[in-house]
């Protein structure tokens, strides 16, 4: 194995191994990229101030989540389409989560089905559901997960419409990959993944096909998809959500203020500053710039989370001590899964711990629980003054 010390090795080995349709999805933004690259480098205007001569002994990275113990506050994202990545993604990813003691959130447009994931792992897992139209299918996909013993549900509420990836488009990006000359042509170069592939019967969306009306082969899929989100939403609709589902809920991709105080009254018990790891507004803030001002909001009365463009485990810090409770990881784990498999995850699960808790170290504390914001240097103009 090749020694990896950062998430941007997986990464190069990542871009290597795996056909450059599902690269390019996964290493996108929306139109200009701007959000998608403000997400990363807004991490980087903040930093971190060292102390000395403090007992650093004893540290602890472990904290809970919604109630649920984790060994760091780090979840897997949702992120569609993971088991075209690397044969049996999601199982893969959900494996080494569940060894590693944090959640994995499957989403709703995965190839492998809930039903699959929960077979092949022994911890419940978090289930995340996108806002469809179809009131059967929701309450089936509500009941599957309940069914499966999914332990949280998150209702993704920033896909109404689809923001565009010019990428996507431009590969004609589908699962299984469409055959052309130029995709065959790539594919032929990545071996491992080919052979994988090969060698699973888990190709198609595994949570639609079978399961939403009128979609019993893939190639209807895509009418489906189109279809099926729910432009319309609203909070009353979310509120009906709520009733379909008793368990923890968390209602993920909140940036702006005003919703994150909408969010309290449809009794969520977390939320999640997201804009979707910057695939859907381009131009919309970046999480971590949006924080700030929904801790100021509604941090005393919901749990609240924070992802999009997590890289590191100093990202991860610099999070907890601006007030979130748990963070997620997207890319970073994808990069690791397409270079090896569950290895390969694990690995950046390691990554991000060590640094989370060697940068704590150095900033003198013990515990990821009792962070906050003396730790940090934040710019005075971070958040932004805005014209009324
Ligand atoms: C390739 C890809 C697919 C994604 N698919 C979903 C999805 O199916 N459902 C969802 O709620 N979010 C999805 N997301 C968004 C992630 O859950 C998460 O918000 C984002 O990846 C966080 O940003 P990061 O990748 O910079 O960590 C996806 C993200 C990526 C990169």
């Amino acid at each position: 194995m090749p020694v990896i010390t950062c998430i941007d090795d997986l990464k190069r080995i990542y871009a290597r191994r795996t056909p450059r349709m599902f690269y390019d999805y996964c290493e996108s933004g929306s139109w200009t990229e701007q959000t998608f690259r403000d997400n990363t480098s807004d991490f980087n205007k903040i930093l971190l101030r060292q102390r000395i001569a403090v007992d650093m002994s004893n540290r602890s990275t472990a904290s809970q989540m919604i109630g649920q113990d984790v060994s760091m506050p780090v979840a897997l994202a949702p992120v569609g389409l993971t088991g075209m990545q690397h044969a049996d993604g999601e199982i893969k990813a959900a494996r080494a989560a569940e060894k590693f003691g944090v959640p994995f959130t499957l989403s709703t447009m995965s190839i492998c089905s809930i039903e699959d994931v929960a077979e092949n792992t022994t911890k419940p897992f978090w289930m995340q559901v996108y806002t469809l139209k179809d009131d059967d299918f929701m309450q089936r996909l509500f009941d599957r997960a309940k069914a499966a013993k999914c332990s949280a549900a998150v209702i993704t509420v920033d896909l109404q419409v689809l923001g565009q990836r010019h990428k996507d488009l431009k590969n004609g990006l589908s699962a299984p990959p469409k055959l052309t000359v130029k995709s065959v042509a790539n594919m032929m170069t990545k071996v491992q993944w080919g052979l994988g592939m090969l060698g699973t019967k888990r190709r198609f969306f595994g949570n639609i096909v079978g399961h939403a009306k009128g979609v019993s082969d893939p190639t209807s899929l895509s009418s489906w998809t189109a279809e099926a989100f729910d432009e319309a939403l609203d909070w009353d609709r979310i509120r009906q959500f709520r009733k379909m589902w008793d368990g923890p809920l968390i209602l993920k991709g909140i940036i702006d203020v005003r919703d994150a105080v909408q969010a309290l009254n449809v009794g969520a018990d977390a939320i999640i500053v997201s804009n979707h790891g910057g695939r859907q507004l381009d131009g919309a803030l970046s999480a971590i710039r949006a924080l700030p001002a929904i801790m100021d909001a509604v941090g005393d009365k919901i749990e609240v989370h924070l992802d999009s463009g997590i890289r590191s485990g100093q990202d991860v810090l610099k999070a907890l001590a601006m007030g979130a409770k748990g963070t997620y990881v997207g890319r970073a784990y994808i990069y690791g899964l397409g270079a090896m498999g569950e290895a390969g995850v694990t690995k950046a699960l390691e990554v991000i711990q060590k640094e989370l808790d060697i940068s704590m170290a150095f900033c003198g504390r013990r515990d990821v629980t009792t962070l906050d914001r003396d730790i940090l240097m934040v710019p005075e103009d971070f958040e932004g003054r805005w014209a009324k």
